[in-house]
């Protein structure tokens, strides 16, 4: 997948992050909500996964099933130790957690994490045999100083740095996320600036492993998706699928904005 193709042989991500919003029983009911809905979709066509709290894992894994693949918010990047608070990739596996997210924009503007810890917590759940999403994006500071480029570059270089072409290849997913763009104050990107950024995404990806693998990692564009975005956001070249927050977390509503974007690709 990724590399531009549009069309019915493309496979499309699709992911909602649930943040600090589901508790285990609402996680579960919205999990089995969207495996029941999208029942019919071949999961040839699309790779659907959930991001809901560490304490609603081990009830979310059952409940997806081979359906959906659950991920963890965050990670730490020791196995064990004096990290009071922190959850380890071997507690995390014990589980069945196969994906992990690094680097939320919330993880790092709220809680002040850096590229150099998210480079360590990548390596781990790489090393730990994670699909691992890494969350890149420029501030708004930065986008009106024109240095979206090279924040997004310096993200990618830094919280990549120790992983090789081949883990790239088999364990790598990125997000976009622009920090402006998230949240009930974010503003959707554009389209075509979203997509263009994307493009600036895989150049970087290109540069750190080799072409074939850096056009074949998914991006996907995540901050303010909705019903009325998802489709124009979906259907650019370089948009390998979306992250979505709020607009996914009505299972009904995830389910319409999946199947109205598959049929867009379709008739494209
Ligand atoms: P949002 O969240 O869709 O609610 O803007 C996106 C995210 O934080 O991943």
């Amino acid at each position: 997948m990724g590399g531009g193709d549009i069309g019915i042989h493309k496979k499309v991500y699709f992911g909602t992050n649930t943040k600090m919003f589901k508790t285990p029983s609402e996680a579960v009911e919205h999990i089995r909500q969207l495996k029941e809905l999208t029942r019919s979709i071949s999961r040839n066509e699309i790779g659907l996964f959930v991001i809901p709290s560490y304490t609603s894992l081990h009830l979310a894994i059952p409940a997806a099933g081979d359906d959906i693949l659950i991920g963890a918010q965050n990670m730490g990047w020791e196995e064990r130790g004096q990290y009071t608070g922190e959850i380890s990739p071997l507690m995390l596996q014990e589980l069945g957690v196969r994906m992990v997210m690094i680097g939320h924009s919330e993880r790092r503007h709220i809680f002040h994490e850096t590229d150099l810890e998210e480079e360590r917590k990548v390596k781990c759940a790489i090393d730990h045999g994670f699909h691992t999403l890494l969350c890149v994006g420029e501030t708004q500071i930065q986008k009106e100083y024109g240095i979206g480029q090279e924040a997004l570059s310096t993200q990618l270089k830094i919280g990549l740095h120790s992983v090789t072409a081949e883990e790239a290849r088999r364990h790598l997913w990125v997000a976009y996320e622009p920090v402006w763009a998230i949240g009930t104050s974010g503003v959707p990107a554009d389209e075509h600036y979203a997509n263009k950024m994307h493009r600036m995404i895989k150049n970087t990806l290109i540069e750190l492993f080799g072409c074939d693998i850096g056009n074949a990692i998914p991006v996907l564009y995540g901050g303010s998706v909705n019903n009325e975005n998802a489709v124009k956001l979906v259907c650019q070249p370089e948009i390998d699928g979306l992250f979505i927050g709020r607009s996914a977390w009505d299972a009904d509503n995830f389910d319409s904005i999946i199947r109205a974007s598959l049929h867009a690709l379709h008739t494209n």
